[in-house]
């Protein structure tokens, strides 16, 4: 019988603040796996902040290395060890990155929650995300975002459970093995 090969990394989709860092840090821990964060890789690569990426080149710059740093990401799926990967946002609404994301077969999981949760959730952290300054707009672009998001092959409510119950049920969703041990 052929064995069965588990995928080499997960895509975490979802609007701000739906825990695509945490809980892909719980599950990266949970499987042994590295964990990688597409913002905090603009951030490395620009030396610069995404608020500060924003402010001072604008939101069609911002998505250019976005998209890069996608790409660059993707070469290191076939090398190296299997990773968690967050994805920010927006990535997922650009018909580029869609094609890009598509092209790898990477499994896709969108961490879901209602506005008010999110909008919750980000309440601290609003001024790293430009995007969440403005409240009647963030709920605007989180509706448009949903569509995108439902393309993912797995959705999650994270509004019933913990980051480390919504890691475990990831894992067993996508029947991921942990790397480490025996
Ligand atoms: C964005 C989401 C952010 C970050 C940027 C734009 C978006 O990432 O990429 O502020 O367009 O939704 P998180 O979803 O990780 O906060």
């Amino acid at each position: 019988m052929p064995e069965k090969t588990q995928p080499r990394a997960v895509f975490l989709l979802g609007f701000m603040g739906a825990g695509k860092t945490s809980v892909g840090q719980a599950l990266a821990r949970r499987l042994g796996w590295r964990f990688v964060d597409l913002d905090q890789r603009i951030e490395a690569r620009e030396g610069r902040t995404i608020a500060e990426i924003f402010a001072g080149s604008g939101e069609t710059a911002f998505r250019g290395i976005e998209t890069a740093v996608l790409r660059d990401l993707l070469v290191e799926l076939d090398r190296g060890s299997p990773m968690v990967v967050a994805l920010g946002g927006g990535a997922p609404a650009r018909e580029e990155n869609v094609a890009l994301l598509a092209s790898c077969g990477v499994p896709q999981v969108f961490l879901d929650a209602p506005f008010e949760v999110v909008h919750e959730r980000c309440r601290e952290a609003a001024a790293a995300r430009p995007l969440f300054r403005e409240v009647g707009r963030a709920r605007l672009l989180y509706e448009s975002r949903r569509r995108h998001y439902l393309k993912a092959q797995f959705r999650v409510d994270t509004t019933s459970r913990s980051v480390e119950q919504t890691a475990a049920w990831i894992a067993r969703a996508l029947a991921l093995e942990s790397t480490e041990g025996g």
